[in-house]
């Protein structure tokens, strides 16, 4: 019945109410301006109050109505956002209580576990890198690779390793030639791959020549093969000198025929790689005894394989005795080779 009312009128029945009240007013204003009955116009009159009020209050009410549904509706969002963070909470509570930590963890676990593997990976090959290479090596590696920027070469060189010196010990002399006098005079006891370095080095500085003994004529003719190769016989010549006997003091030797040697004058720099062990354990001490008359003052003599006790007990023999007025000064080792200063008293 309400609601058939309330759809009969709509929103317009506020207007009818206070039309209502407006003509019963008039009525009564009518019924006593007419003399009527007073009765009747006071009942007019009450008539149109009540309509009045009834639209007051109903206003009243709508406006409730509307504010309560207005409430209402806000109440369900509030309920709404609540469910929606309870359950946010809820699944982060999941999440915390979740073994594997959820889609985040896995995915900070998984790259967890590639460093690790990365940082696995590079020890391993560190460690390998260790195993394989001793710092000697690396040395080694890297004195190769400075020689060849240094020099470079127009054709091959014969391999180092075996019985050639190693390329630290020739980088040293390599680098010792530019220092030497424009007229320098290198002298080698055994010839090889050293010859033509150091062949190259005087070619490069424009200063010094190299003369090498050589007891074994296939080793003689190997390294003039090489030396030829690369365009070098006129700074660097190999003399075939094959060993005879010679006494040094106490001692007998083995040692390069005087007539190869005899001749050398001022020499600047001495390297002493042969006669080589087979020939006797110090087969290299003759070199200093034999060859110090014709070192010049402030001669570099270089003795190589210095950590082999024949050659370290040659070595502390020469600076103990010095040889024809030449006392030699440690310069210190360079790989496996030790470096000495000759000065005349
Ligand atoms: C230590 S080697 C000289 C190496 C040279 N100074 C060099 O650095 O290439 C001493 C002597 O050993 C001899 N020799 C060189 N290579 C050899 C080899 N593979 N086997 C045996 N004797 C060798 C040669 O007579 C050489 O003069």
């Amino acid at each position: 019945m309400h609601r058939a009312i309330r759809a009969l009128l709509g929103s317009r029945w506020p207007l009818l109410g206070m039309l209502g009240a407006v003509a019963a007013l008039v009525v009564a204003v009518v019924i006593v301006a007419d003399g009527g009955s007073l009765a009747q116009a006071a009942l007019a009159l009450l008539l149109g109050l009540a309509l009045l009020g009834l639209v007051v209050v109903g206003a009243s009410a709508r406006e409730a109505e509307q504010r309560a549904r207005k409430v209402e509706k806000q109440l369900k969002e509030l309920a709404a956002t609540t469910r929606t963070i309870a359950s946010t909470v809820e699944a982060i509570g999941r999440r915390q209580n979740d073994p594997s930590g959820g889609p985040l963890a896995a995915i900070i676990g998984a790259q967890r576990v590639d460093a690790a593997v990365r940082h696995d990976e590079l020890v391993g090959l560190h460690e390998d890198l260790r195993t394989t290479l001793t710092e000697d090596q690396l040395g080694e590696l890297s004195a190769l690779a400075n020689l060849y920027a240094v020099l470079g070469t127009d054709d091959e060189v014969p391999v180092f390793g075996g019985y050639a010196a190693s390329p630290q010990t020739v980088l040293r002399l390599v680098s010792l030639v530019r220092r030497l006098p424009q007229d320098a005079l290198i002298v080698e006891c055994g010839s090889g791959s050293s010859t033509v370095w150091l062949a190259l080095a005087c070619r490069r500085a424009g200063r010094g020549r190299v003369v090498a003994l050589e007891h074994h004529e296939r080793y003689a003719g190997r390294t003039l093969d090489a030396l030829a190769r690369q365009g070098l016989d006129d700074v660097a010549e190999v003399r075939v000198a094959p060993l005879e006997p010679v006494t040094v003091g106490t001692e007998k030797h083995d040692w390069y025929a005087g007539s190869t040697w005899s001749d050398l004058r001022g020499i600047d720099l001495l390297f002493v790689d042969g006669p080589p062990a087979y020939v006797g354990t110090r087969s290299r001490y003759p070199a200093l005894p034999l060859l110090a008359a014709a070192l010049d003052d402030g001669a570099l003599v270089a003795l190589d394989d210095a950590q082999r006790p024949a050659e370290s007990d040659i070595a502390s023999d020469w600076l103990a005795e010095g040889a024809d007025g030449v006392r030699l000064t440690d310069g210190g080792l360079v790989g496996r080779t030790r470096f000495f200063t000759a000065s005349r008293s």
